[in-house]
């Protein structure tokens, strides 16, 4: 898909060259030369991962596999997303019942009472998070939580798909002589598929019953977990193969005052007894209004552990600090109240860590999870800024290294790259011999590519550097168009730094990750997806190739022993990887036409004489891959036979190579 901004690049001034398809070549310059013997840095096993946050319908609506909406009637309006109908529905024969004395954390719920209802008489249908995805020919779980207060009604489930013809359908009854709350399930197989599907329950017979927790999963989630996950969204999480997953946000964190702050232990335990919360990104855009948007916790913090366990990547939970949002109420804990949240972090890690003789250990071994979830690293504050914020970190700093010298922890420089504030916050984290400090960079493409060498000009020793949340955002733009090529490249270009500077930056993520086309917040996300497909930009591929390609040393890479940080509008970095036996070199040529390059390879035996090139490539950089149509921008691996010290390399207009080159590597 092609976006009509056509000449924005140019106009910009960014590389100076034409839009149009490649004409010529560069001269050929003198050569880089790779010094393959001496190391610059390690790479870190964490150095390229991935931040999750509950925004653009993230998690519920998203990952979070459930296809009911408010299946618990918590919402503020308790039948969001519900719509009562049928021929003998009267006033009263569904109420809303509200017990938060025996029921603290899940007070609602339905009570139906009637006599001689009909198929047709009561109907309770839901919408699902914008419709539910129905795949034909799977079984589907239909489960609730019920009390017979009078024996007598029976449900009818259909689900239904686009144009409302039925897809499925089970019939359930309760147990004849059950009394208070029990569990009630049934599973059934779809004939059809759909994208906007409904469940409709179609209550029949005479009695009273109450109802919550009605709830309807695909068996086929992530590793066909009871309730669990999305397989396809996990999937396209896996096939990055990230070092870490930073969870639960992003601003969630923090809440929009401190009483919506995310607190994980009311994510942990049953699901049945998670409090639902309101989703900060529910009413932060008035542009982008999502009423809707609320927190289940069905995917809480066991499951984020879970998941970042089965693929492959280190834990990252990031914590409030005692500190809402400062975009929002910025409501401060003070210092004497402090403790419950130290607590928070400190139960943490023993729910992580701890084994089964500990409070917290023995609820993660009785969810299923016994041995530790290895967590290694903790942020506390998400974008917080200001001296309340160090004098807040500074505490946690001294609880929890004198309780666990061994955790790692993840300080903020808030929102913006650079300016007073940030300055202020590096210099204290930096005196506090901060583990890792976490800088955000949302800026426009321009700016990726002038701070190619941002990194070059950082200390190599001290607090290390976390590149927590990045994108590149075009201007002018506002949906999935915004994941265009520009932006990727750039991305591409400004990593080539990261990389180089291993020695300095450990961690980076692109952020957000995931976006519903229909209930998205904010653009440009890493993957989009809708309730049946999952849809990869430019900037996953980018992340992947990294990913894929992460070394396990940074080697020098220069021209006229300086690092390629945009001269000829090129950029690049090698690293080694030394078990693979492999040198691998990146480079982004951001300029609307093709260059060769020599590159010298210095203190290196090659093995063989084939190497591989994989690149992303297009002469257009306002495309994108737009959902629901075929990628303008894959990856393309080529291989070809090189010999010699020399490697010539042809570098096509905008794009990103990596190449891989096998070496004999002691
Ligand atoms: O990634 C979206 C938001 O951007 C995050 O929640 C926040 O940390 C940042 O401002």
């Amino acid at each position: 898909m092609k976006y009509k901004s056509g000449s924005f690049w140019r106009t910009l001034g960014w590389v100076g060259a034409s839009l149009l398809p490649v004409t010529g070549l560069q001269a050929q310059e003198t050569s880089w030369v790779i010094e393959g013997a001496k190391t610059v840095a390690s790479v870190q096993p964490t150095m390229w991962g991935i931040f999750f946050e509950d925004i653009n319908l993230g998690a519920d609506g998203g990952l979070y596999a459930e296809l009911v909406k408010n299946r618990s009637f918590e919402f503020s309006d308790p039948f969001m997303g519900w719509e009562l109908s049928g021929k003998q529905i009267s006033d009263g024969m569904v109420r809303v019942l509200n017990e938060r004395t025996q029921r603290p954390t899940n007070p609602r719920y339905i009570r139906i009472e009637a006599n001689d209802l009909a198929t047709g008489g009561l109907e309770l249908t839901n919408e699902g998070f914008r419709g539910m995805g129905i795949r034909e020919g799977r079984q589907y779980d239909f489960s609730l939580l019920y009390r017979q207060v009078t024996a007598g009604l029976a449900l009818t489930l259909e689900l239904l798909d686009d144009s409302s013809k039925v897809i499925g359908k089970a019939n359930w009854r309760p147990q004849s002589n059950a009394g208070g709350w029990q569990k009630g399930s049934v599973s059934f197989g779809t004939s059809g598929g759909a994208k906007k599907g409904k469940l409709r329950l179609t209550i029949t017979g005479s009695g009273t019953i109450d109802l919550d927790q009605i709830s309807l999963f695909p068996q086929d989630t992530w590793k066909g977990r009871k309730g669990g996950l999305r397989a396809d969204m996990v999937q396209a999480l896996a096939d990055l193969k990230p070092g870490f997953v930073r969870f639960p946000g992003g601003c969630i964190v923090e809440g929009h005052e401190l009483e919506t702050r995310y607190q994980w232990k009311k994510t942990v335990g049953s699901v049945d007894d998670r409090e639902v919360s309101i989703n900060r990104w529910n009413n932060e855009f008035a542009h982008r209004p999502a009423p809707d948007y609320y927190q289940t916790f069905g995917l809480g913090f066991y499951e984020y552990f879970l998941m970042a366990e089965d693929i492959g990547a280190s834990p990252l939970p990031i914590l409030s600090c005692g500190m809402a949002c400062q975009f929002n109420t910025a409501e401060l804990v003070p210092l004497d109240d402090l403790d419950p949240y130290l607590s928070d972090a400190l139960d943490l890690i023993e729910f992580a860590n701890g084994d089964s003789t500990t409070h917290w250990g023995q609820l993660r071994a009785k969810m299923g999870h016994p041995a530790p979830f290895q967590l290694r690293k903790i942020g506390i504050g998400n974008e917080n800024w200001g001296p309340q914020y160090v004098e807040r970190f500074t505490i946690f700093q001294q609880r929890i290294k004198a309780k666990y010298p061994e955790i790692e922890l993840v300080s903020s420089t808030g929102p913006f790259s650079g300016g007073p504030g940030f300055r202020y916050l590096d210099s204290a984290f930096r005196s506090m011999k901060a583990d890792l400090i976490d800088e955000h960079y949302y800026a426009k493409p321009e700016w990726f590519l002038k701070n190619a060498d941002r990194y070059d000009k950082y200390e190599r020793t001290g607090s290390k550097v976390f590149a927590g949340e990045f994108a590149a955002h075009v201007e002018g733009l506002t949906g999935s168009d915004r994941n265009n090529w520009r932006s990727a490249l750039a991305e591409a270009a400004f990593m080539t730094g990261l990389e180089r500077n291993a020695a300095v930056v450990q961690m980076a993520s692109y952020a957000p990750l995931f976006s519903h086309i229909d209930g998205w917040q904010w653009a440009p996300d890493l993957i989009w997806v809708d309730n049946l497909n999952v849809w990869l930009t430019p900037n996953y591929y980018v992340q992947q190739l990294y990913s894929l390609n992460k070394g396990t040393e940074v080697v020098s890479l220069t021209a006229m022993n300086v690092p390629l940080t945009g001269q000829d509008s090129l950029y690049a970095s090698a690293v080694l990887d030394r078990p693979a036996g492999m040198l691998i070199v990146k480079i982004a040529n951001v300029k609307g036409v093709a260059a060769e390059k020599n590159i010298q390879l210095n203190g290196i035996r090659r093995k063989g004489k084939t190497i591989s090139e994989t690149r992303l490539q297009h002469n257009d950089l306002t495309v994108f891959n737009a959902p629901g149509e075929k990628p303008s921008i894959l990856p393309v691996t080529t291989s070809r036979s090189v010999s010699g010290k020399q490697l010539k390399v042809s570098l096509p207009p905008y794009s990103f190579t990596v190449i891989r080159i096998p070496c004999h590597l002691p």
